[in-house]
């Protein structure tokens, strides 16, 4: 029984054009999504972790058996990572947060500017494969950093709530090697309202 399945993309593939084209679009999901589902599910399947919310599992990656612990984390990272980057992305979006959420964030970092320029740090400084995190911290605080390959922040005991992946599969064909445009582009992207929900959840 295939308890995890890979969710639909919550928009068209070409929704969010010209940021990110929808050739990419189609094979980051179909093909590299789908990649990561499959091994997490093939991993975890006759294990205690089969019926188990993919998060929870990655928040007690010390209680994984050590022979399907790489796997789930890697692969497991994986399928959740991306579940929520297309969550926190979305057609006509962009601009800035409002609300609670911008009061944390100019509380926590000075101003939206500084925190666009950390999390840009964060994603260019991440050497190779890897996702620039902006996280809700267990007191509350946020924080923005990066973690190599499909480590996730809940494995670390954050709640991630806006995250961009900067693996080159994700931006390579419209890209090629300029990451940093890339990563000015997705600005033009960021669903704020999505991301706001998350900070209420994680606050509760
Ligand atoms: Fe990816």
């Amino acid at each position: 029984m295939a308890t995890h399945t890979l969710p639909p993309l919550p928009y068209d593939y070409n929704a969010l054009e010209p940021w990110i084209d929808e050739q990419t679009m189609r094979l980051h999901h179909d093909k590299h999504h789908q990649t990561y589902c499959d091994n997490f599910v093939k991993a975890v399947t006759g294990t205690p972790f089969e019926a188990q919310d993919v998060n929870a599992t990655l928040a007690q990656l010390d209680k994984v058996p050590e022979n399907i612990r790489g796997a789930v984390r890697n692969h497991g990272g994986g399928f959740a990572n991306h579940i929520l980057f297309w969550e926190i992305m979305g057609p006509k979006a962009g601009g800035t947060p409002t609300g609670p959420l911008a009061e944390a964030i100019s509380k926590a970092f000075g101003s939206f500017d500084a925190f666009r320029e950390k999390f840009v740090a964060a994603a260019m400084g991440q050497f190779g494969s890897g996702w620039a995190w902006l996280v809700v911290k267990a007191d509350g605080e946020l924080a923005v950093y990066n973690l190599p390959n499909q480590d996730s922040p809940v494995s670390k005991g954050d709640t991630p709530i806006l995250t961009l992946d900067v693996w080159e599969h994700a931006y390579y064909l419209k890209y090629q090697n300029r990451r940093a445009e890339y990563v000015g582009n997705f600005w033009n992207v960021v669903n704020w309202n999505k991301v706001a929900e998350l900070y209420g959840k994680a606050k509760k």
